[in-house]
């Protein structure tokens, strides 16, 4: 595997800016001259397509920007593999990441980066069994639902400790795997605290200072408000919009309650009065010992 890699890693300059990041990636990648004007479909990884001593098993998801599949080695040893559909630019977080050797239980493990034969950005995980938070929406018991709290809350606090925030937290990117663990996945938006980016991220998640914004400068508050979103609404099994609007349907899952009422302070509509994500964390394992 190693030899046929191209690591990524070595792009030493992951900056200050988004703008510098895109061209520290493409005169990296070098730019590619057109022949022909004529559009032709990318080539691209499908079941049984073959990268060095790892075999595609199945296509997981397919998007615009990405495709996540599932793979196993010459070994047997399960993975999965992101491929980058769009641009480069569309994995900026994920190359942050990589450089900043990024290691935490509830956060996905970027393993190896490298072009794939197609010319493709490609990028390995250990394969997570599990299913995506989203599907357990509404039917998450009382102790399942402390445990992903803090797990998805240990996940961001991690990347703020790294000065970095995610920007995209919600229950698609979260996966809750075998031992029942939350792992937040999708590290394309991940970006460094403070510098100023277009604005990305799942509108529904966004916090109503962001709301209409092309770009902003990237704060951690960002995320926990986005992590209140997520937890209150996969708790209630709906979505929610606000900090009222959780507390006032929370009696509607008597079992999680109180625990909605607890991550709706993540969604004070002023910043400055918003639970940073280790203040809320602190607050959890208060609750944890009632
Ligand atoms: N390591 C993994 N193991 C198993 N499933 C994964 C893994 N990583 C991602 N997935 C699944 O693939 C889905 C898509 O992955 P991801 O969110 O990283 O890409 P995306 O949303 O398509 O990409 P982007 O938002 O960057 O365009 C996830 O929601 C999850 O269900
Ligand atoms: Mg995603």
């Amino acid at each position: 595997m190693k030899n046929e890699s191209f690591r990524i890693s070595v792009i030493a300059t992951i900056i200050q800016h988004d703008d510098q990041v895109l061209n520290a990636i493409s005169n990296h990648f070098g730019s590619s001259k057109m022949a022909f004007s004529l559009p032709r479909a990318p080539k691209r990884y499908c079941r049984g397509s073959k990268f060095g001593s790892l075999t595609i098993l199945d296509e997981i998801t397919s998007g615009k920007f990405a495709a996540v599949f599932s793979c196993a080695s010459d070994k047997g040893e399960k993975f999965a593999l992101k491929e980058i559909r769009g641009s480069h630019s569309t994995a900026v977080g994920e190359l942050l990441c990589v450089k900043e050797k990024l290691s935490n239980v509830h956060l996905v493990n970027l393993l190896e980066t490298f072009s794939s034969q197609h010319g493709t950005l490609c990028f390995l995980m250990p394969y997570m069994r599990g299913c995506e938070l989203f599907e357990m929406a509404g039917e998450i018991d009382a102790s399942s639902a402390l445990r992903i709290t803090i797990g998805l809350s240990k996940a961001i606090r991690y990347l703020h400790r790294h000065q970095l925030v995610h920007r995209d937290c919600k229950p698609e990117n979260v996966i809750v795997d075998e031992h029942a663990e939350a792992v937040l996945v999708d590290l394309g938006t991940v970006r460094a605290h403070g510098v100023t980016a277009m604005v990305h991220g799942t509108r529904a998640y966004l916090p109503p200072e962001e709301k209409g914004r092309k770009t902003h400068v990237v704060v951690p508050s960002l995320d926990a408000w986005s992590l209140g979103i997520t937890i209150c609404s996969v708790l209630l099994g709906e979505f929610v919009k606000s900090c009222a609007d959780a507390t006032q349907k929370a009696s509607r899952r008597p079992h999680v309650a109180a625990l909605i009422c607890k991550a709706a302070v993540l969604l004070v509509r002023d910043v400055t009065d918003r639970r940073t994500v280790p203040q809320f964390l602190n607050e959890l394992t208060d609750f944890e010992s009632q």
